[in-house]
């Protein structure tokens, strides 16, 4: 499973990247604009910070304008993905760009016949959002189980499930379990993946037995 990071802060992506587990970044233009900083500009550091896929979000809402600005997107870096609205502008401009060998995220899923769309639109991944859809008292984690078992239907469709919106630990364990391709984490829930208090506890009794033996490793 393929862990990425869902933010613009550099700081962040550089402290994480180092551990050797993260695989990629998403951002949106809601974390771009939290950052503080120009857009090409973030989004140019971070490709050179992870080598892997690097979402970028095109703010048009017509397919001529989302693909006049994938293309100033995709001239950033090869490992730059076009994120585009799950919306019948963003769909078609998604065909385009597959077509073309562009990677591609589709964003804003919310219904597993959404996801159906966007992988015969070819798109490299599909992010349903699990947290949004929790807040107004939908089954976030259910839509995921469903998009996993359409898919597998129809082995063809070569999209990656990309679970997105995802508020905490427990939301990673229930889609890993579902096989979910890729989770897009805040930088505080990846953080949170390495805690549990037996391993602090159990390192703490380790630690105070080995000073009473008095060794050394050398
Ligand atoms: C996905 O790519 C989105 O950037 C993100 O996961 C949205 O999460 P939120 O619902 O916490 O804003």
């Amino acid at each position: 499973m393929k862990f990425f990071v869902d933010t613009a802060d550099t700081a962040e992506i550089k402290s994480l990247a180092a551990s050797g587990l993260l695989d990629g970044v998403t951002t949106n233009p809601s974390l771009v604009a939290k950052s503080g900083r120009n857009f090409i500009e973030v989004i140019r550091e971070i490709c050179g910070i992870v080598e892997g896929p690097v979402s970028a979000e095109v703010a048009a809402l017509d397919y001529e304008g989302m693909m006049r600005e994938a293309a100033v997107l995709k001239a950033i870096a090869s490992n730059v993905t076009i994120k585009l609205p799950l919306t019948p502008d963003g769909l078609r401009a998604c065909k385009t760009l597959s077509g073309e060998g562009v990677m591609t995220n589709v964003t804003l899923c919310f219904s597993a016949v959404q996801a159906l769309l966007a992988a015969k639109a070819g798109a490299t991944f599909v992010s349903p959002f699990i947290g949004r859809l929790d807040d107004i008292g939908q089954d976030g984690l259910s839509l995921i189980g469903d998009i996993m078992t359409i898919y597998g239907n129809y082995p063809s469709l070569r999209t990656e499930v990309l679970a997105a919106s995802v508020r905490h630990p427990v939301h990673l364990l229930e889609v890993a379990k579902m096989g979910a391709h890729v989770a897009t984490l805040p930088p505080n829930v990846l953080r949170m993946l390495y805690n549990h208090p037996l391993t602090d506890k159990g390192l703490e009794g380790f630690l105070a037995d080995w000073k009473k033996s008095g060794q050394t490793i050398a």
